[in-house]
């Protein structure tokens, strides 16, 4: 059973069962209320906040409708997973109420997941991790069983180092914070450059494990436009006006989630503008080595010559995400809090997995690994596009990145939303990763974003067919939109 903490205002303006629906919300978009876990019944909850029983059940109505809690005949009424293939709350976890799920998530066989941010199975070079673990294993023995120096392994922070340097980052192994994933990296510096309450400055929409950081850590995020060239730099300058921030979070290299890479002009208009505000920026380079179609300007880090910028990456879309290894590239007086942070979090990142990265880059098997997983990408990005041109009703628009793994989809306006469709593709055994997620704002109702790389052309194709059918059968009662004819179109 939920925890109920719910401080209803009776004397306020908003009606009583817009503010349970708030509250709710707020609890399971938290993460504070879990999926599976069950909500007191109506009159229950409308005892416990002294109001009348109508104001609750509206609430729990509307609750419904957006899918964030499920009635079980007989049962009750419980926080929601996606629940329609399975007919058990439990059984998955709600990707509304834990917006990670969705990068994180396992799902059924039989459900053709759009929405991760994991790259395909078939891409993790199994075999040579093996070799890598049994290697280091043979070689360092207990040694590689011991506590790490917080900082990381050394030979791994200069491999690192090494290969930052071919990407124009001036950089050596002092330099180099070994970090478990691109995601602590991230929370590392965010805790180093941030305290409650201070003003992070982001894009909207931004990756959402930066805004599932800023939740946690309680910062407050201002989300700036974008468009095909970056974030706005006008607005990134009111902003810095207004709000006194404390740092600019920014992927600037096939942005998760629209694609977009910012534009060199674009690049250094953001430094000088950090740099006249003294800003520092968090630049996330993860999916820098993903681009299959062209070459990305330098990293930010690389254009850094005032030292304001921190560079997070890692391993995980490259090579593989269950290692957890991730790095931040930084310098100056932030670097040695951010030290002082990760020794407080876990004195260090796992030795085994350091070390057996460093074994499997040292046997140059990345590059070649990298190519092949380049080559297959671009194969499903086109795919995909051309599953999304035959399947998609007219007035869908997506993007056409040259890296990453998403395609940035919008759903035409006079059909459903995309938290109107999201149960729908789930009982057709397709998912996606809806656009209000990535928003600072609330906004993106009719954005998508869908993983092209993790599936095989055959599924996308079937899974593209799915959200046909998800958004057909919505949209079937609203007349005046039209569906494109597949057959037709061929
Ligand atoms: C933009 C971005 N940054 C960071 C991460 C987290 O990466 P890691 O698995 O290395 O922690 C992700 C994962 O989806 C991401 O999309």
């Amino acid at each position: 059973m939920v925890h109920v903490d719910l401080p209803i205002n009776k004397t306020a303006e908003e009606p009583l069962y817009r503010q349970i629906i708030r509250l709710v919300r707020e609890r399971i978009v938290e993460g504070s209320w879990v999926p599976g876990e069950r909500l007191p019944g109506s009159r229950e909850l409308a005892d416990t906040l002294g109001i009348s029983r109508i104001s609750v059940v509206n609430a729990y109505a509307e609750l419904r409708e957006e899918g964030l809690i499920v009635g079980q005949a007989g049962r009750g009424t419980f926080v929601t997973g996606p629940n329609g293939l399975t007919n058990d709350p439990r059984a998955l976890p709600s990707v509304a109420a834990n917006p990670i799920a969705h990068v994180t998530q396992r799902h059924p066989p039989n459900v053709i997941a759009f929405s991760g941010g994991a790259p395909a199975e078939e891409f993790l070079p199994v075999s040579l991790i093996r070799q890598a673990y049994n290697a280091v294993l043979d070689r360092d023995g207990a040694d590689a069983l011991l506590y790490e120096e917080t900082e990381g392994y050394l030979p791994l922070r200069q491999a690192i180092a090494e290969y930052s340097r071919t990407t124009g980052i001036n950089c050596r192994a002092e330099h180099v914070l070994i970090t478990g994933g691109c995601q602590q990296a991230l929370d590392m510096a965010v805790q180093a450059l941030l305290s409650e309450g201070d003003a992070l400055i982001t894009t909207n929409p931004t990756y959402l494990g930066i805004l599932d950081l800023a939740r946690v850590r309680r910062v407050q995020v201002f989300g700036i436009p974008m468009d095909e060239d970056g974030i706005k730099i006008d607005a990134l300058q009111e902003a810095l006006i207004h709000h006194r921030a404390r740092a600019i979070y920014i992927a600037p290299t096939y942005h998760n989630p629209t694609g977009t890479v910012m534009s060199i002009h674009r690049r250094r208009r953001l430094l000088q503008v950090a740099a006249d505000f003294g800003v520092p920026v968090l630049e996330d380079g993860v999916y820098h080595e993903l681009g299959f179609a062209g070459t990305p300007p330098p990293p930010l880090k690389a254009l850094d010559s005032e030292g304001i910028v921190l560079h997070t990456n890692g391993f995980s879309k490259i090579v593989l995400p269950g290692t957890r290894i991730g790095y931040v590239i930084g310098e100056g007086p932030v670097w040695e809090r951010i030290m002082r942070v990760k020794r407080a979090a876990d004195i260090c990142t796992p030795t085994l997995n350091q070390r057996a990265m460093h074994y499997f880059l040292q046997t140059g098997a990345l590059s070649g690994h990298l190519d092949r997983v380049r080559k297959i990408i671009r194969e499903r990005r086109d795919s995909m596009i051309r599953s999304l041109q035959r399947h998609m009703p007219e007035g869908t628009r997506w993007s056409t990145p040259t890296g990453g793994m998403y395609l940035w989809v919008e759903l035409p306006h006079n059909g459903p939303t995309v938290a109107e469709l999201y149960n729908n593709a789930i009982k057709q055994g397709v998912t996606f990763a809806m656009g209000p997620m990535f928003h600072t704002d609330g906004g993106g109702g009719y954005f998508m974003r869908l993983n092209f790389a993790a599936q095989a052309p055959d599924k996308i194709e079937e899974g593209v067919r799915r959200l046909r059918a998800a958004w057909h059968g919505l949209s079937a009662q609203n007349s005046g939109v039209v569906l494109r004819d597949t057959e037709h179109i061929l």
